[in-house]
């Protein structure tokens, strides 16, 4: 079983569904990342701050598939804007490759570089040390000097709302080719998906399944369609994303659902009627409209409905 593609702006191709690997253990993410490949996935969603970027490497070398088939991406952590190659040259060689299909920058919030600790530097005040000094147009100028290094193919972002999205495009030589956003039924982003559709920039759903603990798994609509399509649960919240052709990155480390993952939100997404659709479309806006991750950045991301805490 293989998955769909996607074209991006830059004419690239990307496989619409790909693996997740955030919170995969690191003593378990090679075997699933190998098990992942497999099966099927030829897509792998990493990050620099996950920590586990090793054992993803391993997993692909185990695999046996060539570099040149799979779609590798990557993350800039936020304690790294000033000095994006630094960054980079460590998760690539975490990853044991010498290039990436797609680098994004993971948040729009410069940390302190230079802070208290490594990830998440905070302030006498309890509050997470932002580098309040630094531009994010200047993180997108570094990222755009790996892509002519050769260091990566494509560059694009992650957690941008439409506002942050400005602060870059105008300056942009190289346009991001993605946005990877909390994306699923209870948070479907119309908005800001129509704007990234007049920029030609691709969305790609983290958390489609509601993440860790998920509630969606247990929404009575889905349950309903599930038993009516006679398809799991998982497979009506991924497809509903999928039929909307955005790119979904769903994670698990238990052998079986990587493969349903991969087969029944196909099967969902060509199988949904029209009307059925509409009612999952529908779903956040008749009250059910809620975000999962929500880490506690003390700056202002420019997201409706984002709950600010500071
Ligand atoms: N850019 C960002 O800021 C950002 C933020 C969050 C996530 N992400 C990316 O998006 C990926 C996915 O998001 P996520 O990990 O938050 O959550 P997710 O994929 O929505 O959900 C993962 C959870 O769902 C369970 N699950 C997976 N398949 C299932 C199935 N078929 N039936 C029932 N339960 C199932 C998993 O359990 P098991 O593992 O135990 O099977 C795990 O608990 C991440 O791994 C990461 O690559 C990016």
């Amino acid at each position: 079983m293989s998955s769909p593609k996607i074209k991006l702006n830059n004419g690239m191709e990307i496989p619409a569904i790909g693996y997740g690997t955030w919170q995969a253990p690191e003593d378990q993410v090679a075997t699933v990342v190998e098990h992942a490949l497999k099966a099927g996935y030829r897509h792998i969603d990493c990050a620099w701050s996950y920590d586990n970027e090793v054992g993803v490497g391993q997993g692909i070398k185990a695999s046996g598939i060539l570099r040149e088939e799979i779609f590798i991406t990557s993350k800039l952590w936020c304690t790294y804007h000033r000095k994006v190659e630094e960054n980079l040259d460590d998760s690539l060689k975490r990853l044991g490759t010498d290039y990436l299909d797609l680098y994004l920058i993971h948040w729009p919030c410069p940390l302190n570089p230079n802070g208290n600790h490594y990830k998440f530097p905070m302030r006498s005040n309890g509050v997470r040390d932002i580098d309040e000094e630094w531009v994010l147009k200047d993180t997108w100028k570094q990222m755009e000097e790996m892509v002519k290094k050769g260091k990566v193919k494509a560059i694009g972002v992650s957690n941008f709302s439409k506002m942050k999205l400005d602060e870059i495009l105008p300056y942009a030589e190289i346009k991001p080719v993605v946005d990877q956003l909390e994306l699923h039924l209870y948070n479907p982003q119309h908005k800001l998906l129509e704007y990234l559709k007049s920029h030609d920039i691709v969305p790609q759903a983290y958390s489609p399944l509601g993440s860790t603990g998920s509630p969606l798994l247990t929404d009575e609509t889905a349950i309903q369609l599930a038993t009516k399509y006679e398809v799991p649960v998982s497979a009506v919240l991924l497809g509903y994303l999928l039929r909307r052709n955005i790119v979904i990155l769903p994670k698990s480390v238990t052998p079986s659902r990587i493969e349903e993952n991969l087969r029944l939100s196909q099967d969902f997404a060509s199988r949904v009627s029209d009307e059925d659709f509409k009612i999952l479309d529908s779903i956040a806006v008749n009250g059910k409209q809620k975000r999962f991750i929500m880490p506690p950045w003390p700056l202002q991301l420019g997201f409706e409905d984002w709950i600010q805490k500071f």
